[in-house]
Formats: structure tokens, sequence, C-alpha cells
């Protein structure tokens, strides 16, 4: 796990951290997550990683993913409407990309809203490119899913993040 320059820190999600995961999460997405299905994944899920970025003491995001086989799924990444637009979202982004590396996994992968532009803009920075469609792949609102992905995760993508991570460290110091 990366450990950015203070206030900022980054930390396995915890139950103790739901109530303010449940905040964050119900101010990003169109259909808040299920309580229980955040408990489900901290508790049984032996495939979900999750981790949450703080402020200080306060949670100002979260981010997770699955590991399937050789593949890091992304489930999720939402900063505090307030915190966005600081370079949180990529710290939380890039900390998934790097602990790739901690596994046997090949690619990252992930679904984001065709709409979700902004999204789409930090999955392209880090050169994530769209796979495939799923037509009407989320439920509450009908819209289709972009497929995006990464492969292979050999060692110039790893020197690349690296890079990534220095300049991204070097932006956090300034702006804490
Ligand atoms: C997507 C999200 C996590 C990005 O977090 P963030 O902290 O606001 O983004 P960052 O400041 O780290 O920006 C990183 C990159 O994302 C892109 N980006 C961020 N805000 C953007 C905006 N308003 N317009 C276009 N691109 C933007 C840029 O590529 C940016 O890099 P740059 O500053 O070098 O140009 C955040 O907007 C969010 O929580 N959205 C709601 C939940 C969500 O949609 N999650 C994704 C589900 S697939």
């Amino acid at each position: 796990m990366l450990h950015p320059p203070l206030p900022f820190s980054l930390r396995p999600m915890q139950l103790a951290d739901l109530q303010a995961v449940a905040t964050i999460d119900r101010l990003s997405y169109p259909t808040p997550t299920r309580e229980s299905l955040f408990h489900h994944e901290l508790s049984e899920n032996k495939m979900a990683h999750y981790q949450t970025l703080a402020v200080r003491k306060t949670i100002v995001g979260f981010a997770g993913y699955w590991l399937i086989g050789d593949e890091v799924h992304v489930s999720t990444i939402a900063i505090h409407p307030d915190w966005r637009g600081q370079h949180l979202g990529e710290l939380l982004f890039l900390d998934i990309l790097l602990s790739a590396y901690q596994h046997p996994a090949c690619l990252v992968t992930l679904e984001v809203r065709r709409s979700n532009s902004v999204a789409q803009a930090l999955y392209e920075k880090y050169e994530l490119v769209v796979v495939g469609e799923r037509r009407g792949y989320y439920r509450d609102t009908g819209e289709d899913a972009l497929l995006m992905t990464v492969t292979p995760l050999d060692g110039r993508y790893h020197q690349f993040l690296i890079n990534q991570q220095t300049t991204l460290f070097a932006h956090l110091q300034t702006e804490a």
C-alpha cells in the first residue's frame, strides 16, 4: 500500500469505516451500494481488497478490487465531492495498479458508465483502453458499461507507474 505525503494516508478498509464509506458512496453513485454488501465484501469475500483514503483522520475516499484468477477487477472508486479534483482519486487508483504487482496478476479491468467521462479520463491517463461494452449493464439507469483494461502488467508499465507516483506525490506535497 502506498504511503503518500501527510496528511494523506491509505489503509485497508475496516467495518468501523462503513458509515463514512456509505456517506461518500451515496454522494457518488446514482444508486447507493447496500451497506450489507460492503459488510459482505469485508467479512466474507476472500477475493475482495478495499482501502480507504483519509486526510488526517477524516475518510475522504475509498476504492476496492477483486482478485479473480490473474485479473484485478476494480469494483469501486469514489472521492467525497468536496475533495475531488485534487489528485486523490488518482492516488487510490494508482494504489490499486501498483497492488496488482503484489499478485500473480496480468491485467486490470473495470466497467465504467458510458457517460462517466471524468472516470474514463482518469483510467485513460493510466493507459486503460476500452476493449468492449456491456449493453444495459447498469440496472438502475439502463446505461451501458464500457469495459476498460490495461495489460500486460510488465516492467515498462511498472516504471510508468513509479514515475506517475513521483509526480503525484510532488503534487500532494504542494497541496498539503
Ligand atoms: C472518478 C473520481 C474517483 C475521480 O477522482 P478525483 O479525485 O476527482 O480525480 P483526480 O483529481 O484524482 O483526477 C485524476 C485524473 O482524472 C481526470 N479528471 C478528474 N477530474 C476531471 C474533470 N472534472 N474533467 C475531466 N477529467 C477529470 C483527469 O485525467 C485527472 O488527471 P489530471 O488532473 O492530470 O488531468 C471522482 O470523480 C468520483 O468519486 N466520482 C464519482 C464516483 C465514480 O464515478 N467512480 C468511478 C466509477 S467507474
